[in-house]
């Protein structure tokens, strides 16, 4: 009895033992199995992951009206904003004769809004930079260091500009005066008062249509920046002196560029000006006059954000 009972206590250890052993094996067994699982689920969303961007191709959006050849040529043109596309592909559609550089340079020049209605505030954190034109105002701004030209410089009303401008600009004509030519400021900056004035006595004598075809109505002139100059005459006339065709080949090497080009009405919103300089220092104008662009167009591809 007690040597079975001790075969018994034994056998019943065993049972214990195995018993235990079955528990902790199929709990590791579920544990792993579980764990495999995970991994294969992760795994196996990434590879569909994986599997789906090497087969997709990128598919180009379709726009209403526009060919998939026009939006692929809008998009190899060198002066391309991706910001732009829809704006492209909607002017693209409402101006089918227009080429995709076209349409590309005159959506960067804002042609598909509308002038004097479609305005923001200039950003001036742009500083010379800064674009002032139909769709950007300055509100009463007046700059905070304007400069006198100084005597020899200037001549008229409006003898002031930005003290980086306003160095530029004697420098420019020192240079110019160094090879026998005369370059005087005859309006530098102007208030928002003074060019109220103005719009409104050229709009008085000429219809407000015509007036905004070669004055800025108040509060959107580049004159109110202290960053323009109007040089020795504003007769068309200008374009024919020995003056303007040195500033042709020099003004960009100080910084300043023509900014109504003749011709491109269109794109800057004014009548040919030859005698309309702007400051943008000298980097600028050098990459303009060397990549033949308006002012408009520098500013939407390597200015603005
Ligand atoms: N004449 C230029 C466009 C102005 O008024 O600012
Ligand atoms: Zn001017």
């Amino acid at each position: 009895m007690k040597k079975l009972s001790k075969r018994v206590r034994i056998g019943m250890i065993i049972l214990v033992v195995v018993l235990c052993a079955g528990v902790v094996g199929v709990t590791v067994w579920l544990i792993l199995g579980k764990a495999n699982e995970t991994t294969n689920e992760v795994v196996g969303e990434n590879t569909e992951t994986t599997g789906v961007e090497e087969v997709a191709e990128f598919v180009e959006p379709e726009f209403e009206g526009v060919s998939a050849e026009m939006i692929a040529a809008i998009r190899a043109e060198r002066y391309y904003l991706e910001k732009n596309l829809e704006r492209y592909a909607v002017y693209a559609r409402d101006n089918v004769d227009l080429t995709a550089e076209e349409i590309v340079r005159n959506v960067n020049s804002n042609l598909d809004r509308t002038r004097y209605v479609d305005v923001k505030d200039a950003d001036l954190s742009y500083g010379v930079l800064a674009m002032i034109n139909k769709y950007n105002y300055l509100g009463n701004y007046e700059p905070d260091d304007l400069e006198y030209l100084g005597d020899g410089y200037t001549n008229g009303t409006a003898p002031y500009m930005r003290r980086e401008a306003a160095e530029a600009f004697r420098k420019m004509a020192d240079a110019a005066r160094a090879e026998g030519l005369t370059l005087m400021n005859i309006s530098g900056y102007r208030s928002y008062s003074l060019q109220d004035w103005l719009y409104k006595t050229y709009a008085a004598q000429d219809g407000y249509a015509l007036a905004d075809t070669y004055s800025s109505r108040p509060g959107y002139s580049e004159h109110q920046a202290g960053l323009a100059t109007d040089i020795n005459s504003v007769e068309v006339s200008f374009a024919n002196t020995a003056e303007f065709r040195w500033l042709q080949e020099h003004a960009a090497d100080y910084g300043f560029i023509m900014r109504y080009p003749d011709g491109l009405e269109y794109i800057t919103g004014f009548s040919y000006e030859p005698w309309h300089y702007r400051y943008v220092g000298v980097e600028s104008a050098q990459q303009i006059v060397r990549e033949g662009l308006t002012f408009d167009e520098y500013y939407a591809y390597y200015v603005e954000k």
